[in-house]
């Protein structure tokens, strides 16, 4: 995201508040970089959001209007005549953006706070603090936000936990605070590992986050807990191989997947000895929850 300064694309949609979820994935898998919403009705009656979504100005606006438009049929979201593109300058749009950035709640303890915000976060949650604008894993998308759920859920104190495709570290740094004792943090986009190091960093994480460049598949050792989300191609490709890369009784957060690929994978899951335990569902995204039908007779 923002990676070359230059001009960036705006497109504002105005929705029924039932309509955020789904826009917000059609934007994300449209390629924005970025989204806030706000509410632009006050009749109570007819509520109604505005969603602004910032696209990379190098994009032909013609190819941007056809890409935007077709995933928001694809998740739902009803959109009638042509969608209106605004060009922004770099400047002005890092500061419209980083003014509308507000802390995140996710799940039931965990909170976002963007770089910069000077609001007290609330009492009771744990914060995970967050440069936003350059690499993808800040919050705002719905698959982070179920692997952030289901982390809650599964992990166990002391777990060492592998985090492939890491972004800005997001869940990593969330394992740290939920009580893991270390995680390994991968991702090939020298970009994200960047920004990942600076979270790390301003989190008080150095040495307990370990960052390394490399590609999903390459990462060794065994880990109580694996997450990835990365999509139903690359997580197809790692399953055979994430059985020898799981302590035993280990688990793994699958995500990046869309609702159609999720009875694929559960099947490719259970074929390389992997039992779905939960799975989590955002239209239309979809995460599992995985776990060893059986110790690994390796590790004897
Ligand atoms: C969807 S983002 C997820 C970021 C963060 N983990 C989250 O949950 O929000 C996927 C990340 O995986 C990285 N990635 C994609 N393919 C990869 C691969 N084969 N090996 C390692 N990283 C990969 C991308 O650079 C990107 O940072």
């Amino acid at each position: 995201m923002a990676r070359r300064p230059g001009r960036f694309l705006l497109v504002r949609l105005v929705l029924p508040p039932a309509g955020e979820e789904p826009a917000v994935a059609a934007c994300w898998e449209a390629g924005c970089l970025g989204v806030e919403t706000t509410s632009s009705a006050v009749d109570r009656h007819h509520p109604r959001l505005t969603l602004k979504a910032y696209f990379p100005g190098r994009i032909a606006p013609l190819r941007l209007r056809r890409r935007l438009a077709a995933s928001l049929r694809a998740c739902g979201v009803p959109h009638r005549g042509p969608l209106r593109l605004t060009t922004l300058t770099d400047r002005r749009w890092v500061e419209d953006w980083r003014r509308s950035l507000r802390p995140m709640r996710i799940g039931r303890r965990l909170l976002v706070v963007p770089e910069g915000c000077r609001l007290p976060p609330p009492r009771g949650r744990l914060p995970i603090r967050m440069r936003f604008g350059q690499a993808f894993g800040t919050g705002e998308h719905a698959t982070t936000r179920l692997a952030l759920r289901l982390l809650e859920r599964s992990l166990r104190q002391g777990d060492r936990v592998l985090d492939l495709g890491t972004g800005t570290g997001i869940l990593a740094m969330a394992a740290l605070r939920l009580g893991a004792a270390g995680a390994l943090a991968v991702d090939s986009d020298p970009v994200a590992l960047r920004v990942a190091a600076h979270n790390v960093a301003k989190n008080g994480l150095r040495g307990r986050v370990r960052l390394r460049q490399g590609d999903a598949a390459s990462a060794r050792g065994r880990h109580d807990l694996i997450l990835i989300n990365i999509g139903a191609e690359v997580i197809g490709a790692l399953l055979p191989g994430l059985p020898d890369r799981l302590a035993p009784g280990g688990r793994a957060i699958l995500t990046g997947l869309l609702l159609e690929n999720e009875t694929p994978l559960r099947r490719a899951a259970a074929g390389a000895g992997l039992r779905t335990t939960v799975a989590l569902h955002a239209p239309p995204w979809a995460a599992l929850l995985v776990q060893q039908a059986a110790p690994s007779p390796s590790v004897y």
